[in-house]
């Protein structure tokens, strides 16, 4: 896990963390009043982004990083290098930044074993002057992967 700063990001991250600050004024929150932008980056630099997306059933709510993996797969692209997360309130902005929630990390976790490497994570606060870089590996030690119950998924590796 590192701090870092925005100028000290590469353009590629700058870029992630531009594009999912774009992404979470779409985030559709009536219940919460929390929106949350991700934006993953593929290895080929294809940026695809995520909001969250709430429901009266509250448990059948959709994170922003979930949303951005299964758009992603949906758009046939399977290796994601990387995911930026930034986050803010109706009527505030975040100070601290916004990690990935448990079934996000075993998400991201399923999509690092499809992508046949680790995933950068970077937590950004609103205003982008706090940002934490991580990884998936990092988030979640010892998660459970395909592997681990003896499935073999490199057909889906393209
Ligand atoms: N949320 C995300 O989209 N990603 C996270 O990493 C944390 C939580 C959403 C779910 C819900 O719509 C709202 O934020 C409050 O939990």
């Amino acid at each position: 896990m590192k701090h870092s700063s925005y100028k000290e990001l590469n353009e590629l991250q700058k870029k992630a963390l531009d594009e999912a600050k774009i992404a979470l004024q779409n985030s559709y929150a009536p219940y919460s009043h929390f929106h949350v932008g991700a934006a993953l980056v593929a290895v080929d630099g294809t940026i695809v982004t995520g909001t969250n997306f709430e429901n009266a059933a509250y448990c059948s709510t959709v994170c922003a990083e979930r949303a951005a993996v299964v758009r992603a797969n949906s758009m046939w692209i399977k290796k994601i290098r990387s995911i930026a997360v930034i986050a803010r309130g109706d009527t505030f902005d975040m100070v601290e930044v916004t990690g990935p929630c448990r079934d996000c990390r075993q998400v991201l976790y399923e999509a690092a074993q499809i992508s046949n490497c680790d995933i950068e994570v970077i937590l950004s606060t609103t205003k982008k002057d706090k940002i934490i870089i991580t990884s998936i590996k990092e988030l979640l030690p010892l998660g459970l992967g395909p592997n681990d119950i003896g499935m073999d998924i490199s057909r889906y590796r393209q």
